[in-house]
């Protein structure tokens, strides 16, 4: 098949949800050493949500799917798979997928988790459009969800300032005009550089005992400064990759929805791609880092507020632990 024939693989909607309690800077500046001054000028962060502790990943998955679900003027019944990326499933297996399946009644449909921190949503995105276009499924719900309240210390200030807890969801199908939708993802991962963000503990290399408990061995590790260097230069050739491949130079980018991690890892990305500031999606003053969630919480927020249009070129690009890093071009049909 040609390009021009090549059948579209489209966003056909978009839903988003966050928890209604919202932690402050100034609450967090009375839990441990710190100040809203310095969550504010290092990271952009102003609040974050929190869900409440019977609320699960897979709840915060299953109420942004509905919406997006409402926004595509589609059933439930009409999904034919799920995947939900997350980095905080609701029980180490089965997978958090399986669980939003069951919530939405879909009995039989196949339901799978991927991890890639949060790269998750962007790699999700990428088998899903690939599932499409091969012909294997009709309308897929791919989800970013985490609670990642739920593997925070709440003692180590070094964190715990940074993330959120939240979810997006789309639905991708096929579109009718060629040339738009998913024009394509560039995906990476380094391996060897694991350690500068992880979960120690719990897994087959170190499962869960007292003693892991008692050394904090159950929350995020990790050396920021290190991150941050490695994240700018990933994300900044990643996305480079992406729109180079497409034939379009990064003035042809209307909105550029990055990983909400850091303003300042942002900007450096806004400088390095020439694309201003003005450009960027940014909604993490009031997230936080929400991982895998964090994309399609922007996007649905940008796509509520009426802000992009028919032929709009948007590019993802993400950064996470494993490490991986991702981006996605699309043109908005
Ligand atoms: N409040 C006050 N002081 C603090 C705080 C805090 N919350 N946290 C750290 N400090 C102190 C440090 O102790 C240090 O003090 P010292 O100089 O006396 O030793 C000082 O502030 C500077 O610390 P740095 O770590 O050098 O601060 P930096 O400017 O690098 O900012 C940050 C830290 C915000 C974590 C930054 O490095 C960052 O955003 N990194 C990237 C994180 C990221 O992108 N993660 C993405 C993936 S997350 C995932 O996949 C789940």
């Amino acid at each position: 098949m040609s390009a021009s024939t090549v059948p579209p693989i489209i966003i056909k909607g978009i839903g988003s949800y966050a928890p209604q309690r919202i932690l402050t800077n100034e609450e967090l500046s009375h839990m441990v050493d710190t100040s809203d001054e310095w969550i504010r000028t290092r990271t952009g962060i102003r609040q974050r949500h929190i869900a409440r502790p019977d609320e699960t990943t897979s709840d915060m998955g299953v109420a942004a799917a509905r919406e997006a679900l409402a926004n595509a003027g589609l059933q439930a019944s009409d999904i034919d798979l799920i995947i939900v990326a997350t980095i905080t499933p609701d029980m180490p297996f089965p997978a958090t997928a399986c669980f939003v399946q069951a919530k939405l009644g879909l009995h039989n449909v196949p339901a799978f988790d991927m991890s890639a921190a949060c790269s998750g949503f962007l790699y999700a995105l990428d088998v899903a459009s690939n599932m499409i276009r091969a012909g294997a499924y009709r309308h897929i719900l791919v989800i970013g969800a985490e609670k990642l309240s739920s593997i925070t210390n709440w003692e180590d200030r070094t964190t715990c300032v940074l993330f959120g807890d939240g979810a997006g969801a789309v639905i991708l199908g096929k579109g009718e005009e060629p040339g738009t939708g998913i024009l394509g993802g560039s995906l990476g991962a380094d391996g060897e550089e694991y350690a500068i963000l992880h979960l120690p503990a719990g897994g087959s290399a170190k499962p869960a005992s007292i003693q892991t408990v008692e050394a904090g061995e159950h929350f995020i590790h990790m050396q920021g400064n290190s991150v941050f260097k490695i994240a700018v230069r990933a994300m900044e050739q990643s996305a480079k990759a992406v729109i180079e491949r497409h034939g379009l130079t990064p003035d042809k980018i209307r909105w550029v929805i990055p990983h909400q991690a850091n303003n300042r890892i942002i900007e450096a990305i806004s400088q390095r791609l020439d694309v201003g500031m003005d450009r960027f999606w940014v909604n993490l003053d009031n997230y936080g880092n929400t991982s895998s969630a964090s994309i399609p919480l922007a996007l649905a927020e940008a796509w509520k507020a009426g802000k992009i249009q028919k032929g709009d070129h948007l590019l993802f690009v993400s950064f996470g632990a494993g490490l991986t890093w991702a981006s996605t071009l699309i043109k908005w049909q």
